[in-house]
């Protein structure tokens, strides 16, 4: 990536959470204008959402967009690219983010419960890359960045489809990785422990404190610890790095 040169990003999921605050570092840091895609925001209104966080960021110039897109479907991921082409010009840097849990035991888990995860999780990661490597091949330059999980490497009871959607993308990225890297497309994952999100809010008392038993920094996680990782996934100091799982989880997976 050269150095002072502004990129165009995409998050998919970046409405809340951990992409929003990855579409804030990255406009922060390396980029010029910045896409969110997502299902929902508060009250459907876009556009509103995207002025709210373009001011949260609170940097003159820099301009944040947001797109209403089913990161499981196919189609919606190629109208997020177009529009992001119409919008910001381009598409430098992807972040594949958007995910969901459906936790169940196995022997209680429904099919809807299983598809619905790998269709969120890993079909949208195929999606959503499949439409933004080819203007990236073309302009010989990309930054692609998965959030996959610490599940998808040790695994969690109760979540057979989510940690299966994960290590699905950990095995994408690897191999994207090796496809895309004579056109100096970098493909990486993050697989991160705890952070605290709606996705965890669900947690009682008694299962975080049985959580950071096993977590050797005895906290969790924030949101910017991860959007820090992965502004330096798409800074210069990471160009030389590809295919790679980088485990952001207080110590969790050593
Ligand atoms: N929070 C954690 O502890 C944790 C740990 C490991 C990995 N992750 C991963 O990080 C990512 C972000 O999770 P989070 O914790 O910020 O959760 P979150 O629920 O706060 O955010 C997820 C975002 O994805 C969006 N989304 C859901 N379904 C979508 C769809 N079909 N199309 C487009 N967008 C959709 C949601 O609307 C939301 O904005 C997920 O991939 C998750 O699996 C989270």
């Amino acid at each position: 990536m050269e150095e002072g040169r502004k990129y165009r990003a995409i998050v998919t999921g970046g409405s809340r959470g951990i992409g929003k605050a990855i579409l804030m570092e990255l406009a922060k840091r390396n980029c010029e204008s910045v896409m969110f895609s997502d299902i929902m925001v508060p009250d459907d209104d876009f556009e509103k959402h995207a002025a709210e966080i373009q001011k949260e960021i609170g940097i003159e110039g820099v301009k944040v967009y947001g797109f209403k897109a089913d990161a499981s479907k196919f189609d919606e991921a190629e109208a997020t690219v177009q529009a992001a082409n119409e919008k910001m010009g381009g598409v430098d840097i992807l972040v594949n983010n958007a995910g969901i849990t459906r936790d169940n035991l196995l022997l209680r888990m429904s099919e809807a419960e299983f598809d619905s995860v790998i269709n969120i999780n890993l079909k949208s990661v195929f999606n959503y890359t499949k439409a933004a490597m080819k203007p990236m091949i073309k302009q010989r330059f990309g930054r692609i960045v998965n959030i996959a999980s610490v599940v998808g490497l040790i695994g969690n009871p109760g979540q057979t489809n989510y940690a299966a959607s994960k290590a699905g993308v950990i095995g994408f990225t690897k191999s994207v990785a090796r496809e895309l890297a004579s056109r100096n497309v970098n493909v990486n994952a993050i697989a991160p422990g705890f952070i605290e999100t709606n996705m965890t809010a669900k947690l009682n008392d008694q299962q975080r404190e049985a959580l950071l038993t096993n977590v050797p920094l005895k906290r969790m996680g924030q949101p910017e610890d991860i959007a820090k990782v992965v502004a330096f996934l798409c800074s210069p100091d990471a160009d030389y790095m590809t295919g790679q799982v980088l485990a952001v989880d207080g110590g969790m997976v050593m």
